[in-house]
């Protein structure tokens, strides 16, 4: 089977859909056309002219403590079934890894369906999609002061924006979301068979947080289906606090609410934020896309003398070396060269630059390499330390 790799052409978006539709086992038919990722980010393979693979890239930003990094949101990997185990998808992925690189992404996050296949282009465990389920009968029932709540459309979408980046900037691991992430939320709070409510809670008339919420994923049973999930939410303590008490007036059957929303914000909902269960924690594996412009745009914590790192990536060039990183002023750089002491995958190391693993744990692993000591591994630390990374949006 002769296969080539390339952009999509715009004649080729009813084929692509056919493509991913039968690889998840979505809708035969597109019957309200969906908004999409523009042609620039996505690859294709054909044989004889016709589809046969596609993967595609957003282009968001992902948070690592305190800083945006231009992030490659890795979705839609799917190869037709007759031309599975050719290497299609590797080829594809290595493709879109080159697109990431002409595109500005220092780093990448996709959720794996397989681990063995994204792992053999250098994608590692990174981050954690996780959400919780909060008893609909345990949500505050208190209304702050002040706090008025009311129904709204999508237009409040843009203030929901507004909300989602000022959280998600002091979240780390959160993603901050492209047009093509809001127009699909947009599109789905639009087209939704779930009953979806978009809650508004203003001071003052002006919004301070919006809930939209819809039944339970794969439920369009009208009045018999008592779990309900938030689609999205974001703002104040006090305006989360006053939406909670307004879906508490539903709790008469003890259903639960579903949502991403991770510990710092469950006081806000619950009056014992312990009983919130996690349901579904689904691992992110994450990938370095280029290392010498990431180490500065992340920073991190300060450390005495230098790190002499030998990463081995196969794949880019660009990250495969001995490198030094050094702080000099408030500055962290990286320089090609050094003695290359923690010897270490590419894999690996996107694991720890999230903060998804411990350098001293890879280390007792024998992962960091031979000639790493204690000092070394004890300065990664100290540049890497930071929260366990979540990311709350699916992709
Ligand atoms: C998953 C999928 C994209 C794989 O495509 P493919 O072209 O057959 O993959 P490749 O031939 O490039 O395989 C690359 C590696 O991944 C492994 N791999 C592929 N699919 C796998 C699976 N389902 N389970 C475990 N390993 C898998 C292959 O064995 C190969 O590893 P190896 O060389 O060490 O043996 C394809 O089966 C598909 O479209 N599935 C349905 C949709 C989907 O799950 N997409 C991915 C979403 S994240």
């Amino acid at each position: 089977m002769d296969i080539d790799y390339g952009t999509i052409h715009e004649d080729e978006w009813a084929e692509h859909f056919t493509l991913l539709s039968q690889a998840f086992n979505g809708p035969v038919k597109e019957e309200r056309p969906h908004p999409y990722l523009s042609a620039d980010k996505v690859i294709v393979a054909r044989s004889g002219g016709a589809l046969v693979g596609a993967a595609a890239v957003a282009d968001f930003g992902q948070v690592f403590e305190e800083n945006v990094l231009p992030m490659g949101g890795v979705t839609g990997v799917a190869v037709a079934p007759h031309a599975t185990g050719r290497g299609v998808a590797r080829q594809l992925m290595t493709d879109l890894l080159h697109r990431m690189i002409e595109m500005g992404h220092v780093v990448s996050l996709l959720s794996p369906s397989t681990s063995r296949l994204y792992r053999s282009v250098g994608y590692e465990t990174a981050n954690t999609w996780m959400w919780r389920a909060l008893p609909l009968d345990a949500l505050r029932s208190d209304v702050p002061d002040g706090i008025t709540v009311e129904l709204a459309g999508t237009e409040v979408f843009d203030d929901l924006r507004g909300m989602h980046e000022a959280h998600a900037r002091r979240s780390h691991g959160w993603l901050i979301r492209d047009e093509w992430l809001w127009s699909r939320k947009k599109w789905m709070a639009e087209n939704s068979e779930t009953h979806m409510r978009i809650w508004v809670a203003k001071r003052d008339g002006v919004p301070v947080a919006i809930g939209s919420v819809r039944n339970k994923a794969d439920s369009n049973v009208a009045f018999a289906e008592y779990d309900f999930q938030f689609h999205d939410v974001f703002g104040e303590p006090d305006g989360l606090t006053a939406i909670a008490a307004t879906l508490r007036t539903q709790s008469t059957m003890a259903g639960y609410l579903h949502t991403t929303l991770g510990p710092a914000d469950l006081p806000a909902l619950l009056d014992r934020p312990e009983v919130a269960e996690v349901r579904m924690q689904d691992p992110m594996m994450g990938r370095i896309v280029d290392l010498p412009a990431a180490v500065p745009m992340r920073g991190g914590g300060r450390f005495e003398g230098a790190i002499h790192l030998r990463v081995h990536d196969p794949l880019l060039p660009r990250n495969d070396g001995a490198f030094v990183i050094e702080w000099s002023g408030d500055e962290l750089g990286i320089t090609p060269g050094g003695d290359g002491t923690i010897e270490v995958g590419v894999g690996d190391l996107s694991s720890m630059f999230s903060g998804y693993q411990a350098p001293i744990s890879l280390a007792a692993r024998g992962r960091l390499g031979p000639s790493a000591g204690d000092a070394d591994v004890q300065r990664l630390g100290r540049w890497l330390a930071c929260p366990t990374p979540v990311v709350t949006d699916a992709f």
